[in-house]
């Protein structure tokens, strides 16, 4: 198992490339001391990686002791992911970051093969565990959402990291069980999205992008009302439980805005009592969030 380089916040890069302002958010994330960076083959259409490429290119190479970890994607017309995709998704991002080499490269998103198409003869994983073994990749990971599918690839003992996201939140925790067993195998544990993609600290009416369930948006309200009445500032609350957690090494944070980016140092030193995070569990363990 090789063990992957962290930093407690990873700064997420899914949405570098969808809005105006991308090149100087890209130089203001390769420069940040706040953490590293996570981005994939996919995000913004592949303009991710090439905003944080460019970046790179003007600043004259990877600040000293930064890491930039990318993901390995389906091809979004076919939908095809087996082992030459992976390899065409290495040789992609490669290109777009001007690297010749990356010290985390995940499995994104399997959802268009099966388990057994991804772990057989020819299939994705065999081609990720491959260019670790030639050394082109430092560590190989499992990055995906629906956590029965984690778990699944996560207990096949093959992966150096996984990454789960909005599932193991101050009001989610359903990624509990997967992330003990990362721990028992060795694995560094990535927890992305810790503001349940936004409604955490921004109050958006979605949790994790979909529609929150009756039940569970109750259970936030009860946590939003807890919140007011400790003068807790949530989004605070909510990546330093994450953060905090003996079972996270990194808490995957999404980065829109120099904004954003400028709160997070106060986001993290920021006073939250233990006795607010007490009042949290004493209501009880949170309904389902979503399908998984
Ligand atoms: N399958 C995968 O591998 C996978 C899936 C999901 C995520 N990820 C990774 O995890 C990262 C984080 O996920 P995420 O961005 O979806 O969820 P998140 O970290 O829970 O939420 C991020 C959003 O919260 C808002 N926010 C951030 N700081 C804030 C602040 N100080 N005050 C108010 N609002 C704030 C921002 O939205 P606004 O600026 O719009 O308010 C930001 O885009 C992604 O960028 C990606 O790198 C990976």
């Amino acid at each position: 198992m090789n063990r992957v380089a962290t930093t407690p916040i990873t700064l997420g890069a899914s949405g570098l490339g969808e809005r105006t302002g991308a090149e100087v958010l890209a130089d203001a994330l390769l420069e940040s001391t706040v953490g590293n960076i996570d981005t994939s083959n996919m995000y913004a259409q592949g303009r991710s990686e090439r905003h944080l490429g460019d970046a790179i290119t003007r600043s004259g190479g990877i600040p000293t002791g930064k890491l930039i970890y990318s993901k390995a994607d389906r091809d979004v017309v076919s939908g095809a992911f087996d082992g030459d995709r992976v390899r065409r998704s290495l040789d992609e991002s490669l290109g777009r970051l001007g690297l010749d080499s990356l010290p985390l490269y995940q499995l994104h998103d399997p959802y268009t093969i099966t388990f057994e198409e991804a772990m057989g003869p020819g299939g994705a994983v065999p081609a990720l565990i491959a260019l670790r073994d030639e050394g082109v990749i430092g560590a190989i990971g499992i990055a995906s959402g629906t956590i029965g599918q984690v778990h699944e690839y996560v207990a096949t003992g093959v992966f150096d990291v996984v990454l789960s996201h909005n599932r193991f939140t101050l009001v989610d925790r359903t990624a509990e069980p997967t992330f003990t067993l990362a721990r028992e195998l060795g694995m560094t544990v990535f927890n992305a999205a810790p503001f349940g993609g936004g409604t955490l600290a921004n109050g958006a009416s979605t949790y994790g992008y979909q529609e929150m369930p009756a039940d569970f948006a109750a259970h936030l309200a009860r946590v939003r009302a807890l919140a007011s009445e400790w003068s807790v500032d949530l989004a605070a609350a909510a990546l330093q439980f994450s953060v905090g957690s003996p079972l996270i090494d990194t808490t995957v944070v999404g980065v829109s805005s120099l904004e954003r980016l400028g709160a997070l140092p106060s986001l993290i030193d920021s006073a939250v009592p233990d006795a607010f995070f007490d009042a949290i569990e004493k209501l009880g363990p949170p309904p389902a969030s979503g399908n998984d």
